[in-house]
């Protein structure tokens, strides 16, 4: 697959303050790519660089393997989604949908073509009449995807386009939007800090903190190996505890050893142990394994919530097996659930 867009050595600084540094990335073409990160870490600057509202003080932005740095936005094949969808509340849908096509001087019965065919995609076939301020706000939100896409853009952008929306609107949408995203067979640069998310809807995860890439994957490849603590933690709730690596496939911590799948450590190195609450197995405590008590116990629908605090550690744990406060168990890992990751120094 070929690079739509690569980001080489991209310096953003506002008012003397530093966003971006030394930034790379690659986005392969038609891809749905997103990027996650908590707030202020740069997401949204990404996105401005390379739809052209921004002007990066060093670096390049190419497409399709051209330099178009020096490319206002309205001559780039980039078209962006907004939060806010800032839809012209004067028009009628049609009217809002038509816009791009009608800057663009094209006649009437091939934008009444057009926008037919995008009421199709988004689902609103028979809205065309209909004021935008009457619409709901997942209505509107598709009103703002049509517009988008209208002039056939290559990219798709799309900053925090849900994030408006109540939650079961948002998975619905996420849905959607997948969908849009495979019948257009365009790229899709999605912004969000909703890991859940990031996690469904990708086929490639860009874990952003404080301006710097931390991991790019696969959400099965930022879940199942986070490269740090930071995105082990970011990307859904984990356990981080410190650990010896005593020598390849053993590693000890709370005192007790535990057979697991990583190598090349050293021996008897630092390391952060990660365990995710659903591949901690309760059993009856024994001599040599992991025990702690029962501290909280919260009913989550599909699990148990257990706070279990070990010698100096809380752990969480999910569980189908209730067990009430005060209850000594001991905790069960199979070498596969235990990540390991290099201490960072
Ligand atoms: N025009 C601007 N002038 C000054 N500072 C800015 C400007 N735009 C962004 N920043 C700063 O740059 C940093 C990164 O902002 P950015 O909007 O890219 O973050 P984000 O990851 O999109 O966050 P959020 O999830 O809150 O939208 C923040 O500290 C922000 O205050
Ligand atoms: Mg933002």
């Amino acid at each position: 697959m070929e690079n739509i867009i690569e980001l080489k050595d991209i310096h953003v600084s506002f008012e003397g303050e530093v966003i971006l540094d030394h930034f790379n990335l690659n986005i392969k073409d038609k891809e749905f790519v997103t990027f996650l990160g908590p707030s202020g870490c740069g997401k949204t600057t990404t996105l401005r660089t390379i739809a052209g509202f921004i002007q990066p003080s060093q670096g390049k932005v190419l497409f399709e393997g051209k330099d178009i740095t020096a490319l206002p936005p309205h001559k780039r094949q980039v078209n962006t989604v907004f939060q806010r969808y800032a839809l012209f509340p004067h028009y009628n849908v049609y009217d809002n949908i038509a816009f791009g096509l009608r800057i663009s001087k094209t006649d009437e019965k091939e934008i009444a073509e057009r926008v037919s065919e995008m009421l199709k995609l988004v689902n609103l076939k028979g809205f065309e009449k209909r004021n935008v301020t009457s619409l709901s706000g997942g209505q509107q939100q598709r009103v703002a995807i049509a517009r988008a896409l209208i002039n056939n853009p290559k990219v798709l952008l799309l900053d925090e386009p849900l994030g408006a929306l109540d939650l079961k609107l948002r998975k619905g949408m996420q849905t959607e939007l997948k969908r849009i995203q495979r019948q257009m067979g365009i790229t899709f640069i999605y912004v969000t800090h909703d890991q859940e998310e990031a996690l469904t809807m990708s086929d490639t995860v860009v874990v952003m903190k404080d301006g710097l890439i931390q991991q790019i994957g696969t959400p099965e490849d930022i879940y199942n190996e986070p490269r740090n603590p930071f995105v082990a933690d970011f990307i859904g709730e984990s356990n981080i505890i410190e650990g010896l690596m005593l020598r390849d496939l053993l590693v000890k911590f709370e005192g007790v050893e535990f057979p697991c799948v990583d190598k090349g450590f050293g021996e008897n190195k630092p390391v952060d142990v990660v365990v995710r609450p659903e591949d901690i197995e309760i059993t009856e405590p024994k001599e040599g394994m992991l025990c702690g008590t029962v501290e909280s116990v919260t009913f989550k629908g599909v699990h148990y919530e257990m706070m279990v605090r070990s010698e100096n550690y809380l752990w969480k744990i999910h569980s189908i097996t209730y067990k009430e406060i005060g209850t000594r168990v001991a905790m069960e890992i199979i070498p596969e659930y235990i990540h390991i990751m290099a201490k960072e120094v």
